[in-house]
C-alpha cells in the first residue's frame, strides 16, 4: 500500500497517544472484510445470519445505552462560541482537545487501531472529499466499507494531499487478559462527539453507534462539510436525492430534507402507485451540491450505502429497501429469529416463536418489550438497491429541479405547498418543525423546530446558515435555473388520530404535482403560506376514501397558522443579530398575508 508521509506521521502520533496493541491499514478488500467479520463472530460481538435466508449478512446488538445519536454530547468547537450558534453545544477547541487528549491516552490498549481511508463521493469527483478515520472498532470498519468508498484506492487518489482527519474510539481500553464487552462503549457522560470546524477535524469518543461512530456520515459529510460548503459557496445538506420520470419519459431530479426518521429513505426509493411514473434513487440521506457550468445546481450522494431505519420497513411500505438489505448487509438492534434471520416490528410477518430481542432476551409478547429497538438499523450497499439511478455515481452529479422540505406535523401544515420565490423557500426551510423520533437519545416528545432538517447537523451558527442559503440564491449564475422549493407533510392526522394521507408509494401523487409545477403545468391556488394544489390537481384515482378528505389534507387554517406564527416568532428570536434580514422580512410578510 502506498501511504504518504503525511498520513504515516499522523497515524504515528495518534498511535503514540492511544497505545493500541497493533495498527492495521484497511485495504478495503473482501478478504480483509471477511477476516474482521469472522473475528467478531468468534468474539461473540456478531452473529452470522443464515446464508440461505440472508447471504453474507451479520447481526449485532449494541449496548442498551448506545442506541442512537447523542445530541447533548455533540459539540461544535469553533474558535468563538458565537460562531457555533444557539442550537449547538460549544466548548473552546483547546479545552475540548485537552479533555479528549487525556481520554484518548491509552484508550486503545489491548485493541487494534484501524486506519480507514475513505472517499465521500465517487473517487476523483470534483465534488468528493477524502477523509481518514482512525478507530478501534472493527464494527465501524465493516460498516464504513458499506457506507463509503473505502480502502487502498483512496490512498492512491489522495497522494500527498490533505485529508479530513476523523478520530474515533469506543473508549474502553483492555487490560492484559481482560475479556472484552460484547459492545464496548463509554457511559453517556464520557461520550464526546466533537467537531473542530476551523481545522476540519472530528474527534469522537465513547460511542460505537451510527452517526456517533461512522464519522464519514454526519460528522464529516454534514457538520464539517457544511462549514467547508459555506466557505466555498456550495451546499452540504441532510437530503435524499431521487430521479422521477413521467409517463412521457421526461426525467427530473429532486432533493428532499426531512428530519431523522421522517421518511427520506422511503421517499428516495418509493414504488409509484400511479401508472407510467418511475422513481430512481441517487441517495437517501445526504446531498452535496455545486453549481455546474450550465448554471444548474448538481448533487452527488457522498455515501455508498444506506444506514436505514429498520422498524416498519416492509415489502408493503418499502420493497426496494427490503431488497437492498437482502444480502451482504449488517443489522444492528433488530430481533434475531431462531432460523438465523432478522425480524422487526412492522416487517410484515408474524414474529417467529423464540425470536431473540435486541436486548438478547427471548421475545415475550406479554411484557410489552419490542423485538427491535425503534432506532434499529440496516447497513446495505446502495448498489443493491433495485432502483439505483444509472447516474448515482456520476462524478458530475445530477441536476436538481426542486427542493422539498418537511417533517412530522400532526396539524397545521398541508400535504404540499410551493414557495413564491427562492427567499420564501429558504424561509420555509428555516421554519421546518417535526415531532421528535427515536433517531436521537433523550429528546423531549412533541414538535420541535428542525430548520432544513439540519438542527443536529449544522456545523456553525444556524442564522449564518440561513444567510448562506440566501447567498446561494443571490449568487446563482442563473436565478431562473434555481430549484423550485416545496414543503410537504405526509403526517397530518385526522380527529381520529390516524394519518389522513396514505403516504409511502402514494407520495408519488404529490411528486407528480411537484413535477408538473416544475414543468409549469399543474394548477395552484395562492394562499397566505404559498401555492397549494387546486382541488382535483392531486391525482387520487384508485385511492379509497381519500378524495373526500382532500380539503382537510390541503387545508390552510387561519387560526392554526396564527398559532404557528407565535412559534415561528419564538424560533426566530433565538438567532438574534444573526437572523438574516431577508428571513425577518419573510416572516413579516407571512404574518401580514395570514391576518388579511
Ligand atoms: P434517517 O435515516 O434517520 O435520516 O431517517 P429517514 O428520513 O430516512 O426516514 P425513513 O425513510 O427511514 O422513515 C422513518 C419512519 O417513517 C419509518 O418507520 C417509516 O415507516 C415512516 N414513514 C416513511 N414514509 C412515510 C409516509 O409517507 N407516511 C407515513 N405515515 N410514515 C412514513
Ligand atoms: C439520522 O439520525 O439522521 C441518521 C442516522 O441518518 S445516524 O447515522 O445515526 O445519524
Ligand atoms: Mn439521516
Amino acid at each position: 500500500m502506498t501511504i504518504s508521509r503525511k498520513v504515516e506521521q499522523w497515524v504515528k502520533e495518534w498511535a503514540e497517544l492511544c497505545q493500541p496493541e497493533a495498527i492495521h491499514y484497511c485495504d478495503g478488500s473482501e478478504a480483509e472484510n471477511q477476516r474482521l467479520l469472522n473475528l467478531m463472530v468468534k468474539s461473540g460481538m456478531a452473529v452470522k445470519l443464515n446464508d440461505e435466508k440472508r447471504p453474507g449478512s451479520y447481526y449485532f446488538q449494541s449496548d442498551p445505552s448506545d442506541v442512537a445519536r447523542v445530541e447533548n454530547r455533540t459539540y461544535i468547537c469553533s474558535e468563538k462560541q458565537i460562531d457555533s450558534g444557539p442550537t449547538n453545544n460549544w466548548m473552546a477547541p483547546a479545552e475540548m482537545k485537552k479533555i479528549l487528549t487525556e481520554m484518548y491516552r491509552g484508550c486503545m490498549k489491548g485493541r487494534t487501531m484501524f486506519v480507514i481511508p475513505f472517499s465521500m463521493g465517487p473517487l476523483g469527483s470534483k465534488i468528493a472529499h477524502i477523509g481518514i478515520q482512525i478507530t478501534d472498532s472493527p464494527y465501524v470498519v465493516v460498516n464504513m466499507r458499506i457506507m463509503t468508498r473505502m480502502g487502498e484506492a483512496v490512498l492512491k487518489v489522495l497522494g500527498d494531499d490533505d485529508f479530513v482527519p476523523c478520530i474515533h474510539s469506543v473508549g474502553v481500553p483492555l487490560a492484559v487478559g481482560q475479556e472484552d464487552a460484547k459492545w464496548p462503549c463509554a457511559p453517556i457522560e464520557k461520550k464526546y462527539i466533537s467537531h473542530f470546524p476551523d481545522t476540519n477535524e472530528t474527534w469522537s469518543f465513547g460511542s460505537g453507534y451510527g452517526g456517533n461512530a461512522l464519522l464519514g456520515k454526519k460528522c464529516f459529510a454534514l457538520r464539517i462539510a457544511s462549514n467547508m460548503a459555506r466557505r466555498e459557496g456550495w451546499l452540504a445538506e441532510h437530503m435524499l436525492i431521487m430521479g422521477i420520470t413521467n409517463p412521457q419519459g421526461v426525467k427530473r431530479y429532486i432533493a428532499a430534507a426531512f428530519p431523522s426518521a421522517c421518511g427520506k429513505t422511503n421517499l428516495a426509493m418509493l414504488i409509484p402507485t400511479i401508472p407510467g411514473w418511475k422513481v430512481e434513487t441517487v441517495g437517501d440521506d445526504i446531498a452535496w451540491m455545486k453549481f455546474g457550468e450550465d448554471g444548474r445546481l448538481y448533487a452527488i450522494n457522498p455515501e455508498a450505502g444506506f444506514f436505514g431505519v429498520a422498524p416498519f420497513t416492509s415489502m408493503e411500505t418499502n420493497p426496494n429497501a427490503m431488497l437492498s438489505c437482502k444480502a451482504n448487509s449488517i443489522f444492528t438492534n433488530t430481533g434475531l429469529t431462531p432460523d438465523g434471520d432478522i425480524w422487526w416490528e412492522g416487517i410484515g410477518s408474524e414474529i417467529p416463536e423464540g425470536t431473540i430481542t435486541w436486548t438478547n432476551e427471548v421475545y415475550n409478547k406479554d411484557n410489552g418489550k419490542p423485538a427491535a429497538h425503534p432506532n434499529a438499523r440496516f447497513t446495505a450497499p446502495a448498489l443493491q438497491c433495485p432502483v439505483i439511478d444509472k447516474d448515482w455515481e456520476n462524478p458530475k452529479g445530477v441536476p436538481i429541479s426542486a427542493f422539498l422540505f418537511g417533517g412530522r406535523r400532526p396539524g397545521t401544515v398541508p400535504l404540499v405547498y410551493e414557495a413564491f420565490d427562492w427567499n420564501h423557500g429558504v424561509f420555509m426551510g428555516s421554519i421546518v418543525g417535526s415531532e421528535v423520533t427515536a433517531a436521537a437519545i433523550g429528546l423531549k416528545a412533541g414538535v420541535r423546530r428542525d430548520p432544513f432538517a439540519m438542527l443536529p447537523f449544522c456545523g456553525y451558527h444556524m442564522g449564518d446558515y440561513f444567510g448562506h442559503w440566501v447567498n446561494i440564491g443571490e449568487n446563482a449564475p442563473d436565478p431562473d435555473k434555481l430549484p423550485k422549493i416545496f414543503n410537504v407533510n405526509w403526517f397530518r392526522k385526522g380527529p381520529d388520530g390516524k394519518f389522513l394521507w396514505p403516504g409511502y408509494g402514494d407520495n408519488i401523487r404529490v411528486l407528480k404535482w411537484i413535477f408538473d409545477r416544475v414543468e409549469g403545468m399543474a394548477a395552484a391556488t395562492e394562499t397566505a403560506i404559498g401555492f397549494v394544489p387546486v382541488k382535483g390537481s392531486i391525482d387520487t384515482d384508485g385511492l379509497h376514501g381519500v378524495a373526500e378528505k382532500m380539503d382537510e389534507i390541503l387545508k390552510v387554517d387561519k387560526s392554526e397558522w396564527l398559532e404557528e406564527c407565535e412559534l415561528i416568532s419564538d424560533h426566530q428570536k433565538i438567532f438574534g443579530e444573526r437572523l438574516p434580514k431577508e428571513m425577518k422580512a419573510q416572516f413579516e410578510a407571512l404574518k401580514e398575508r395570514i391576518s388579511k
